[in-house]
């Protein structure tokens, strides 16, 4: 007997830093959209806690337990007493180390498949907490759809969204480290004063209407000129993705992944097609959203 969860990747429409906290972490006004890019998680009983991964990137994921499917399957064990030991396989899609939460993607998905399989019947609520202890962006992978995270973006209010965002993901030849770019996000703040990081009403106006020109508009990250002063070279991609006709064009969370908002699908599929032959990044997919969070399959 074995359990498969599907979760998907998020793209950041808004991100609100803050200064620093005494605990080194960030307040953030995050608003989260939910793609369809998706890893799939499948837990099998086994005789001791194992992990291994497929897919194009599948090289790059740590099967050791820094990997957060192995700590979602350990953190639940232990709040219930029982043995971690399961083989979690990832079925990997989203980029890795790319800012669109695919690592947490599987540690949501991971919790959820083990969940399943032990009968442990954890409650929402009790999910969600386990989700946050393991990354601030783990509970968002749970939930999907839209929502705003705030505290250090573990925080979620779900969004109403009045229709389908169509997006263009440009993946980048190599990684970006999250805690690196926050720092840099540190560095270039110094001596300035940090407004508390709140949502934009304009923002969540264009959600709720489903509008993407009113997104394009109102789109932004506070953690882009963290990421382009780390790696140069996507200001290229996303001229390139501008060129070719975005809506807008961002860093997608931490990065490197930029993402490109296009007016509907056939737009998408051009943007795509331009940004391919730009050679400015590595892999480009298209991915509409919001989309469901962690499903068992
Ligand atoms: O929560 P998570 O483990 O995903 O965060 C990874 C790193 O990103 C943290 O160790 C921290 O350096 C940075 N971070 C932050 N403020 C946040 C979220 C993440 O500084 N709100």
């Amino acid at each position: 007997m074995s359990v498969t969860v599907r979760v998907p990747a998020k793209v950041n429409v808004q991100l609100a830093v803050g200064a620093a906290r005494p605990d080194g972490f960030h307040d953030l006004a995050n608003v989260f959209l939910a793609v369809g890019l998706h890893d799939e998680v499948t837990a099998t009983p086994a005789g001791e806690r194992r992990v291994t991964c497929e897919g194009p990137d599948a090289d790059q994921v740590p099967l050791d337990r820094t990997n957060l499917a192995a700590r979602a399957a350990e953190a639940l064990a232990a709040r219930h007493g029982r043995s971690p030991a399961v083989h979690l396989h990832i079925t990997k899609d989203i980029p890795v180390a790319g800012g669109m939460a695919g690592g947490s993607a599987d540690g949501a998905a991971a919790l959820l498949a083990c969940d399943a399989l032990w009968g442990t019947g954890a409650s929402r609520e009790e999910l969600l907490d386990l989700c946050a202890g393991l990354g601030s962006d783990v509970p968002f992978s749970l939930v999907g759809g839209a929502a705003l995270g705030t505290g250090r973006g573990e925080r979620l209010t779900a969004l109403d969204v009045g229709g389908t965002f169509h997006w263009v993901f440009a993946m980048a030849a190599r990684g970006l480290s999250t805690p690196a770019v926050f720092r840099e996000f540190d560095r270039l703040a110094e001596g300035t004063d940090i407004p508390e990081p709140v949502a934009s009403p304009d923002l969540l106006d264009a959600l709720a209407k489903g509008d993407p020109d009113a997104l394009a508009a109102a789109v932004s990250n506070d953690l882009q000129p963290a990421a382009l002063s780390l790696f140069p070279e996507l200001a290229d991609t996303l001229a390139a993705g501008r060129a070719a006709g975005a809506l807008t064009a961002l860093v997608s969370g931490s990065g490197p992944t930029t993402a490109f908002l296009a007016r509907d699908a056939g737009s998408a599929t051009e943007i795509a097609n331009s940004l391919r032959a730009s050679g400015t990044c590595r892999t480009v997919r298209t991915a509409s959203g919001p989309v469901p969070g962690a499903t068992v399959l």
